[in-house]
């Protein structure tokens, strides 16, 4: 069964491609390489690496609930456009949504291409994997395993904030994540995407030899210590900030869907 796999060098899986019978046809012209394989890798990696970049702002954003109320509804109506337009245009957050939108559902059909097809490979795979005792072949399969949760939990996170831009601040969201029970959503969805992102930076580094030293097995090992130093500031600073969401919207329960204003002092643009 073993012979029915082969890994690259990143450890990913590939199906033995069998040759093909020698015809006249076959011999007598050169056949001319196919070069969308790479370009796809080309483009996962890509859209992968903008993905990764956007979260981490995105979780700085988010994170700015923990500065003040004040500091969060700021950065809400500036990605509204309120600061230059005048006043604010939730429209905008939808057009970044599906920006974002879709380069999610561009990476993960560029993906899904990897992933095992069917039982056979599947058992190929793990059998493969076990035999092998290779982390890196361990971290695609958890790719692959958050990659697939990510799928579900992204999607109705987008769709809320798609269909909803306008209700984004302190009051909005923190009654979202309490009252609306999104909580357990984000908790998962905090987990599998920082892991996923981790090791998707790690494994473009690999691949594409960023951060290369002369000793590859001393590259690793650091590129691993960046993985795991960066996975887990971003997990602990999100956790931290969805606290700190939950606190407010335990706090503020009994007047949720009422909305924040600012202090009359602060309050230059109309929010309508
Ligand atoms: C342009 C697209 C996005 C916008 C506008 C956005 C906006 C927000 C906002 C405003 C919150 C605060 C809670 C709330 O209001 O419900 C939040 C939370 C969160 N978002 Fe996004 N988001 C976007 C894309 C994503 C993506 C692609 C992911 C991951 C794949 C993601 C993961 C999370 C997580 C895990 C939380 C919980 C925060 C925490 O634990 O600190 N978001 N997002």
């Amino acid at each position: 069964m073993s012979s029915l796999i082969k890994t690259n060098a990143s450890g990913e899986l590939g199906v033995q491609v069998l040759p093909l019978p020698l015809t006249q046809s076959t011999t007598q012209s050169t056949p001319r390489k196919n070069r969308w394989p790479a370009r796809l890798d080309v483009l996962q990696s890509a859209t992968g690496f903008a993905l990764a970049v956007f979260l981490m702002a995105h979780m700085f954003f988010v994170s700015t609930i923990l500065i003040s109320h004040q500091a969060f509804y700021s950065v809400a109506r500036f990605f509204e456009g309120a600061y230059f337009l005048g006043k604010p245009y939730p429209i905008l957050v939808s057009g970044v949504v599906a920006v974002i939108l879709a380069l999610f559902i561009g990476h993960a059909a560029l993906a899904m291409r990897k992933f095992p097809a069917g039982y056979r490979q599947f058992s190929a795979f793990r059998l493969h994997k076990n035999r092998f005792q290779h982390g890196d072949t361990s971290l695609w399969w958890i790719q692959v395993l958050t990659g697939f949760a990510l799928f579900f939990m992204t999607t109705v996170h987008l769709y809320d904030m798609l269909t909803q831009p306008a209700l984004i601040g302190p009051f909005e969201s923190a009654d979202r994540v309490w009252t609306g029970n999104m909580w357990p959503l984000y908790l998962g969805l905090l987990f599998a995407v920082e892991l996923h992102g981790g090791i998707g930076l790690y494994r473009l580094a690999i691949k594409w030899g960023w951060l290369e030293g002369h000793n590859p097995r001393q590259s690793r090992r650091r590129l691993a210590i960046v993985r795991h130093s960066i996975s887990a500031f971003f997990i602990t600073l999100g956790l931290v900030t969805l606290l700190a969401y939950v606190d407010l919207g335990r706090a503020h329960a009994d007047h949720a869907g009422e909305r924040y204003t600012p202090p009359q002092s602060l309050s230059s643009i109309d929010r309508h």
